[in-house]
């Protein structure tokens, strides 16, 4: 049992990225189209599917008290209204694990992937589907809601508008960085635009024959005005079901943030995106329990716009800039505007050598543990991501990890940041 009062120190994960198979999802099919985005298939991932049980034995025998982990819509619904008892007993069972370890369990119920079915209907740009969502919520709350106490209900709902919002800018990005090398981190999860560019139209015809339809609305696809409405509304929907069924369960979404620094000239910029990556949620998560804050690194901004990374600048495997502290700036930017409590849902580095990921997280760490001094309601940080695994367009090249895997045999090393992070939780909780 984790005491109420406890700070929740863990690690998060997403079922696509670590669990393996997923071959009902929208995601399992373009990474095996011809034409594809995706540098490699997600295949057997890290196989957390079937070894979910060590890896929480990790976690606890490290020391940490939370892991932040998905439920995979397209194992529970993997057909339209058909739902798979097996598959759900399944994320049962891992959360009856958590808490046999002593260990959080804070589920995220949709987490970029989405059951192929759905994208075939139109996707996250159609009216129905928020519905879908809410029967999905229904089927896995009435099953699972009493042994919960944390539910995000989307992973970073901003991610579409994102996406679209810079769309152009990232493609002028790529080309200055096959000359120069060097980005500026400005969407925070692995795209590989030269492929998709050159992959566009062929890709198309692809995906008429694979989902029905030319243009696949996915989670992380562009999304328009429309589609942010339509996430918005799929939240919604979702927390009143939660509270419905489940009144003890803290409900929110998460939301990626860069920490926008704007230098002079640039305030006005600056403003303009932190209201589309933040502030238009603000009516829509009002009520929300709590806020889940993805933060990796800092954007600065001057008239111009979004400026590269700092000649200078140490640069993660992701091109972003190591900047721990903007982890703190964005929680304190955000705690002005939304009164409830904050989870850092994740925050992390993608690097080979792990002693930049300890100094990374004791750096974001000591500056979440400044605004609990003052008074912010930040109740955890969970660490992106408990193993090395599938990044997305990227594949397996970023290593997140605090646990590295062979994926030949899919064993399991806990690098030296595991234990540290358990440290660091172990003293956050004797204070
Ligand atoms: C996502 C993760 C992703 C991570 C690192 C976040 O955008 O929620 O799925 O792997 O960042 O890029």
């Amino acid at each position: 049992m984790i005491p109420k009062q406890s700070f929740l120190i863990g690690a998060a994960t997403a079922a696509h990225q670590v669990e393996g198979n997923n071959i009902h999802s929208d995601y399992w099919t373009q990474e095996h189209m011809v034409h594809t985005d995706f540098l490699e298939p997600s295949g057997d991932a890290v196989d957390h599917y079937n070894r979910y049980a060590e890896d929480i034995r990790l976690m606890a025998e490290a020391g940490l008290n939370a892991y932040r982990f998905s439920i995979e819509w397209a194992r529970i619904e993997p057909e339209e209204g058909v739902f798979d008892e097996t598959e759900l007993s399944h994320y049962k069972d891992v959360i009856l694990t958590c808490k046999e370890n002593g260990i959080e369990p804070i589920v995220t119920l949709l987490h970029f992937t989405s059951p192929k079915w759905l994208i075939s209907k139109g996707g996250w740009e159609s009216d129905e589907t928020p519905e879908y969502f809410a029967r999905y919520t229904r089927y896995v709350i009435e099953r699972l809601g009493r042994e919960l106490h944390y539910v995000c209900t989307i992973n970073e709902a901003n991610m579409g508008i994102q996406v679209a919002a810079i769309a152009k800018r990232y493609m002028q990005q790529m080309m200055a960085k096959m000359q120069s090398g060097k980005s500026d981190g400005t969407v925070q999860m692995g795209l590989n635009l030269e492929k998709m560019m050159a992959n566009q139209q062929a890709a198309e015809q692809e995906r008429m024959e694979l989902f029905g339809v030319t243009k696949t609305e996915c989670f992380t696809s562009p999304r328009t005005p429309h589609g942010d409405e339509i996430v918005i509304e799929a939240h919604k929907a979702a927390r009143t079901i939660i509270k419905e069924l489940a009144p003890h369960i803290q409900v929110g979404l998460t939301l990626s943030l860069h920490d926008i620094q704007a230098l002079p000239g640039g305030e006005e910029n600056a403003a303009k995106e932190w209201a589309e990556e933040f502030t238009h949620y603000l009516p829509a998560i009002k009520d929300d329990d709590f806020l889940g804050i993805q933060n990796y690194t800092r954007t600065r901004i001057d008239a111009s716009g979004i400026l590269p990374v700092p000649e200078s600048a140490e640069v993660t495997q992701m091109d972003y800039e190591f900047y721990p502290q903007a982890l703190e700036h964005v929680i304190r930017k955000v705690a002005k505007e939304f009164k409830g409590t904050l989870l850092v849902t994740e925050n992390g580095i993608a690097t080979a050598d792990d002693s930049r990921r300890v100094a990374f997280i004791e750096a974001a760490l000591s500056g979440v543990q400044a605004c609990i001094s003052d008074g912010i309601p930040v109740k955890s940080y969970l660490y992106w991501s408990l193993m090395d695994n599938f990044e997305w367009q990227k594949g397996y090249s970023m290593t997140f990890g605090l646990i590295a895997v062979d994926r030949t045999t899919q064993k399991r090393t806990p690098k030296p940041s595991l234990s540290i992070l358990g440290n660091l939780c172990r003293n956050m909780n004797q204070k």
